[in-house]
């Protein structure tokens, strides 16, 4: 069933994030069409959404698999005043929201793992795309692009991600309505952009350590260029990833691809 646009328009009026909702049927990527309107003008807080999509982007030049009428694709634009070196810090409180979204469905259930996957148990229900454009002065605007698998079956998910990703439905045991966690996600991330626009990124930190799953993780990350591996130390102050080597001496990480490693 598609989205009732109508309906979900009037439940997120006034909502500080998707009080501006354009539904669509089947878009390429929500981010791709985000960051066009975005450019055109769009303003902060409007949110992209589409029943599915044909070229789902994910990190890394990843796809992510965006079938019809059971998913949640979804892009927020924003306008942060904040430096650039800032912007990753929307995928975090992108991240916690989602989180705190999922939590509501499966309580004690969820962790995030940096700096964009929602796992249940070891699998992926939900990742997040961060894009930002920059303008003469600073940020132009951040898109920030969210794929929640909500009542995807197992077989439905392509063979290379069978083992390695899940939906809210495979995990609750029963099928979920999108449009309530359309609702329950745009609410809670206006509550936590408010909270970040006015005491900065620090609350969104901590809570963002309370749901993360790393704590005493030995990590892999992969960089464009090579890997390295040390234990989970947490995030810095603007994000980054902090891994500790043998002698116990800090790494920052503010790009790659973390895997916790087994044993
Ligand atoms: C990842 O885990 O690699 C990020 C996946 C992000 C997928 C979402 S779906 C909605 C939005 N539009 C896209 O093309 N990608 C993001």
């Amino acid at each position: 069933m598609l989205f009732d646009a109508g309906a979900l328009q009037s439940r997120l009026a006034g909502c500080r994030i998707g009080g501006r909702l354009h539904c669509a049927e089947t878009v390429d990527s929500t981010n791709r069409v985000a960051m066009e309107r975005a450019r055109a003008g769009a303003p902060e807080g409007t949110v992209v959404l589409a029943d599915s999509q044909t070229a789902g982007r994910g990190r890394l030049q990843r796809s992510w698999q965006s079938p019809p009428g059971c998913n949640l694709y979804l892009s927020v634009v924003l306008r942060p005043a904040i430096p650039p070196h800032d912007a990753p810090q929307m995928t975090l409180l992108a991240g916690v929201a989602a989180a705190e979204t999922i939590a509501a469905v499966l309580p004690g259930r969820v962790r995030i793992k940096w700096p964009n996957d929602l796992l249940v148990g070891d699998r992926k229900v939900c990742g997040i795309l961060t894009e930002t454009r920059m303008a003469a002065g600073g940020i132009d605007f951040v898109i920030v692009g969210i794929g929640l698998n909500i009542n995807m079956r197992r077989a439905e998910f392509a063979a290379a991600h069978r083992e390695t990703a899940t939906s809210l439905c495979e995990e609750a045991g029963r099928e979920l309505s999108r449009g309530e966690l359309l609702v329950s996600l745009c609410e809670r991330f206006g509550q936590w952009y408010d909270r970040y626009l006015r005491y900065g990124f620090s609350p969104v930190r901590e809570r963002w350590l309370s749901r993360c799953g790393m704590a005493g993780e030995r990590l892999r990350i992969r960089f464009g260029d090579g890997e390295q591996e040390g234990a989970f130390a947490g995030i810095d102050h603007d994000g980054a990833l902090l891994i500790a080597d043998e002698q116990g001496a800090l790494r920052r990480v503010t790009a790659g691809d973390a895997t916790i490693m087994k044993g």
